[in-house]
């Protein structure tokens, strides 16, 4: 099995990049800041990542190749190393899994809400403890902007063929920075 280690080089990721090395598989890993030395370095495909930047996590999932995605990046207090880089790592897995799946043709790749624009800034702004009444409203035909009203990306197939589950707005941003 090839796996890819998100933060290898911190204190989980070390251990699980040992015990799977230690079991056979083939194990790629990332590090951010500590490249790793010694022991730890051997026999991995060891590829320098920012988490935060979600093509460079596509790109190091499409060059690694993995069947397994384990992520254990973190860093301490910091949000979008934490959780956005979570969703980085959880969207480049559903890709991951579409590219290796049998199934051609466009796939969407997103959650099962449908949300207009100002709905997804008010649960933003609710989320980073913001005022949301200060977001304005109108009415998008009023805008001036050519295309469709609303339009919406029906998701289900993909969702119903990805092992990966993708969540949707009000669930990702409800749950709060606590
Ligand atoms: N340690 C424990 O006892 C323990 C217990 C329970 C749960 N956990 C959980 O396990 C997870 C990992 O914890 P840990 O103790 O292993 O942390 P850690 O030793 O601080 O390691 C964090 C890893 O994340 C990487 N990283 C940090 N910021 C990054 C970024 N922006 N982009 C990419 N990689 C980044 C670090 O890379 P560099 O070092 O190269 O910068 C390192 O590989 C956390 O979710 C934690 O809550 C840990």
């Amino acid at each position: 099995m090839r796996l890819l280690v998100v933060g290898g080089s911190g204190f989980l990721g070390r251990e699980i990049v040992r015990q799977t090395r230690c079991a056979g598989h083939r194990v790629a890993a990332t590090f951010h800041r500590r490249p790793p030395s010694g022991d730890l370095g051997a026999g991995v495909d060891w590829h320098a990542l920012d988490i935060r930047i979600r093509d460079d996590v596509a790109r190091v999932a499409a060059t690694a190749r993995p069947d397994v995605i384990v992520n254990a990046a973190y860093r301490q207090s910091d949000w979008a190393s934490t959780a956005d880089g979570g969703a980085h790592v959880a969207l480049a897995a559903a890709l991951r899994e579409l590219a290796g799946s049998p199934y051609p043709g466009i796939h969407h790749v997103a959650g099962p809400d449908a949300i207009s624009r100002h709905r997804l800034g008010v649960l933003i702004a609710r989320r980073d403890g913001l005022d949301p009444t200060a977001l304005p409203t109108g009415r998008r035909a009023a805008s001036g902007v050519p295309g469709p009203a609303e339009l919406r990306l029906d998701c289900a197939r993909t969702r119903a063929r990805l092992t990966t589950r993708l969540r949707g707005a009000h669930e990702f941003l409800a749950a709060g920075r606590s």
